[in-house]
């Protein structure tokens, strides 16, 4: 007779198959500015932890092997809030790239910027070109950063189609022989791989104009965490997530 119950062994936790990571993962860092509302604090202070949480997620994904991560930093639509919230977002990209410019040939990352930067103040856009061209030039890198600042993705596209009309014109190319991946050369993305999946905490459901070409076939996960609280371990239940996914493209 038994005199006690022995406790089931609980199922050991799940793990993450190295072997099914995604190679481009997307995320759309929102949720700053009801992350500092809820503590009292102003918009900006949302940004600036916003800004600490990229740099712990960046980290995590260059140490779990993914190639590339894709951020929304800025959008195109962003403008339409106040200036001084605009300015402390450009200050936080600031401090982010002189201090990425220190580091990314030692942590083995480089950057490269998505989006539209001639808008952006002289001084900042010129810092984005010279961050951009030092990682190009960083030699073993094992993670590239996709920062979207005055990105949209329509405008993208626009400016896609733009380049490659005036290709069309110099006699370069022929409307006929356009295909995909003809066209995805002309785009941002030139080169890399699509998205395998896009996160977006915050609770909202939609993608803001976030990588409207390459999203097309990404496996999408979202998470009413916001930006300011997202973890690795929020990364990594994702990715376990992902990895229960049934791909198709399509076919069956
Ligand atoms: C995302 O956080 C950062 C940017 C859009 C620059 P938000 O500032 O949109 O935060 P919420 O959505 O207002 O909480
Ligand atoms: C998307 O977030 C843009 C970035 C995270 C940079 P928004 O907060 O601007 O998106 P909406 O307005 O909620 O769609
Ligand atoms: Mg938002």
């Amino acid at each position: 007779m038994a005199f006690f119950k022995r406790k089931k062994p609980s199922p050991p936790p799940e793990t993450l198959d190295p072997s099914r990571l995604p190679r481009h993962i997307g995320i759309i860092m929102d949720g700053n500015g009801r992350w500092a509302q809820k503590r009292g604090l102003p918009r900006t202070a949302g940004h600036a932890a916003g800004a600490e949480t990229f740099r712990t997620i960046a980290y995590h994904c260059r140490d779990l092997g993914i190639p590339y991560l894709t951020v929304y930093a800025f959008s195109t639509e962003n403008w339409k809030r106040p200036m001084e919230e605009v300015s402390a977002i450009m200050g936080l990209l600031r401090k982010y790239l002189l201090e990425a410019l220190e580091k990314m040939e030692r942590d083995g990352f480089r950057i490269v910027f998505f989006g539209d930067l001639t808008p952006v103040p002289p001084e900042l856009r010129e810092l984005c070109l010279e961050t951009q061209a030092a990682g190009a030039a960083v030699e073993g890198v094992r993670h590239q950063i996709n920062v979207c600042f005055n990105y949209g993705g329509r405008d993208e596209l626009l400016r896609a189609a733009r380049a490659w009309a005036a290709d069309c014109q110099a006699g370069r190319c022929l409307p006929e022989a356009l295909d995909e991946e003809t066209f995805s050369r002309y785009l941002d993305s030139r080169g890399l791989p699509d998205p395998d999946l896009v996160i977006r905490p915050s609770g909202e459901l939609r993608l803001s104009n976030f990588l409207t070409w390459q999203s097309a076939y990404a496996e999408l996960y979202f998470t009413d965490v916001l930006w300011p609280d997202f973890s690795p371990a929020v990364l990594d239940q994702a990715l376990l997530d992902y990895q229960h996914r049934a791909r198709r493209f399509g076919g069956i």
